[in-house]
């Protein structure tokens, strides 16, 4: 069945354990998705960016995401919007029937000047009045992502700049966490904590500290109602990478967030893990491997199979890995 997002990590937090939000833009990601749910008897969040509204149309998104609640009607299911830019869009994805919103005010409208901290209270507060009157979540988003390896802020999700940021600049300040949540009433916030959007977040092979975990613990104990969001989770596993290399593709050395982190980051709040990038990368290998062996076969659904395939397995794994088994 359809539920709130309010409704899943709630249960999350009760029973300690975090609930991966998938990115999805076509048919054979919902697929992956769903089965590596049924496999694991996990909780579902599907989310749909505006790229990917973009890219499938909207009718598209709302009934893939139909579709994946008929399929599968014994798993509760999220049909979350990634990154709204502003009141409203996120009135327009309540309309097609999401039942949980992002309001990101961390940058403004146009998606790339980071936001004065009263224009986000000011967005995010009417986007939880007029969701919270239809039982619809709202995910908010303070600070500003990036890594605290190469200390620029994250260029993906437009808060990249050339210049060097300090390391308080790149962290959310939990005071102002504790003042946001007051303000605005929403139930789930994203937090700066050294993550970034992409396949590029570090350069040097992460040592155990690439997480600021102790301003997690910190933001959790000002908030601790508040479910704590970690965009930027992917974790850019290497094998994936050479698959992609091996075949003819061009990804120069890369790291990405290493699940023992985020497991430590679940210990302490963090109950929404967004998942983007991986799944691109498997996606991406199984192509790449599929058409170089294959060099004779054109049936799309023979490379759209193994691509699939390579999806479902990772889902699988992070559900596994985040404590998703049998939360269903
Ligand atoms: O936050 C970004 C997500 O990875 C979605 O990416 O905007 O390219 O669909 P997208
Ligand atoms: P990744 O690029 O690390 O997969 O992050 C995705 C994300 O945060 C979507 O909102
Ligand atoms: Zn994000």
């Amino acid at each position: 069945p359809l539920v709130s997002m309010r409704e899943l990590l709630d249960h999350a937090a009760e029973n300690g354990y975090g609930i991966p939000a998938f990115n999805v833009n076509n048919l054979e990601q919902v697929q992956a998705v769903m089965e590596a749910a049924r496999e694991t008897a996990a909780p579902v969040i599907l989310q749909a960016s505006a790229g990917a509204r973009k890219y499938a149309g909207e009718p598209f998104v709302k009934h893939l995401i139909q579709a994946a609640l008929e399929a599968y009607p014994e798993i509760p299911l999220v049909m979350h919007q990634d990154h709204g830019q502003s009141p409203d869009v996120c009135a327009g994805a309540i309309k097609l029937g999401f039942s949980s919103v992002m309001m990101d005010g961390s940058l403004e409208a146009d998606g790339k000047t980071i936001a004065s901290y009263d224009y986000n209270v000011d967005v995010t507060r009417k986007v939880v009045d007029m969701a919270h009157k239809l039982g619809v979540t709202v995910e908010g988003e303070l600070g500003c992502l990036g890594s605290l390896e190469t200390m620029k802020g994250d260029k993906e999700d437009g808060h990249g700049t050339e210049a060097t940021m300090t390391r308080e600049q790149l962290l959310t300040d939990p005071e102002q966490a504790a003042d946001f949540v007051k303000k605005t009433q929403l139930d789930a916030l994203a937090i700066a904590i050294g993550t970034s959007h992409g396949a590029y977040k570090f350069t040097r092979k992460p040592t155990g500290d690439i997480l600021a975990i102790d301003r997690i613990k910190e933001i959790h104990r000002r908030i601790p109602n508040t479910h704590l969001v970690m965009h930027g989770s992917s974790s850019v596993p290497q094998d994936l990478l050479e698959i992609i290399r091996q075949y003819g593709g061009k990804m120069k050395e890369t790291y990405g967030v290493p699940v023992e982190e985020i497991q430590e980051a679940i210990k302490h709040g963090v109950r929404k893990i967004n998942i983007d990038t991986d799944i691109r990368l498997a996606m991406t290998g199984a192509v790449r491997k599929f058409m170089a062996e294959n060099p004779d076969k054109f049936d799309m659904r023979e490379w759209m199979k193994p691509a699939r395939e390579a999806a479902r397995q990772i889902c699988k794994q992070r559900y596994l890995q985040f404590g998703c088994e049998g939360q269903a």
